[in-house]
């Protein structure tokens, strides 16, 4: 499979990167929650609020499940969710490359102040809650990822030139 999976924390570049990614290689790009929402034909912020998130999982992990034997010549972007829920890294690995885009914690925090997308976030302290969130996830992100690539201070295409160069796709 030469499909490349990007991962990592909510907000640290991977439907933009992967975008421009896919677009460098003449790959389709895709993104697991853009498939979800069409899919199911509702915004994700909706399936947390009326089914909750542990339903939200299963709709993921069913999404990647279908992608097997099925992707080809794609970027996937996947939520920061997805590879923390158990048996979802190996299926990722499975798909292709998967790669870890590494941003700091502060980056993180800058860039989804005031976020109002994403529900996991929403109410109370966001700040305490992506400190919490990302503790838990990063060792899973770094324990799934065939290559790490630290996002802080960088320009898209940089990032781009080194997942290309590091996975040695041909553009
Ligand atoms: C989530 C990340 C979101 C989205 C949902 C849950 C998470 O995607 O799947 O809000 O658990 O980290 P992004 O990582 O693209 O923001």
């Amino acid at each position: 499979m030469n499909n490349i999976v990007l991962i990592g924390f909510m907000g640290c570049g991977k439907t933009s990167i992967g975008a421009g990614l896919a677009q460098r290689l003449g790959f389709n790009f895709c993104d697991t929650d853009q498939v979800i929402e069409k899919d199911y034909k509702r915004t994700i912020s909706n399936i947390f609020a009326v089914e909750g998130e542990e339903y939200f999982r299963k709709l993921e992990t069913a999404t990647i499940t279908d992608f097997i034997g099925k992707l080809a010549d794609t970027v996937l972007s996947v939520g920061g969710g997805l590879p923390i829920q158990s048996g979802n890294a190996g299926l990722l690995r499975q798909l292709g490359h998967v790669v870890y885009l590494k941003t700091s914690r502060e980056t993180i925090k800058y860039r989804l102040s005031g976020d109002t997308a994403r529900p996991l976030l929403s109410g109370g302290d966001t700040d305490e809650k992506i400190d919490t969130l990302f503790k838990l996830r990063a060792p899973v992100y770094e324990g799934a990822a065939h290559i790490t690539v630290t996002t802080d201070g960088r320009m898209p295409e940089d990032i781009i030139d080194e997942i290309i160069m590091r996975i040695g796709v041909k553009p």
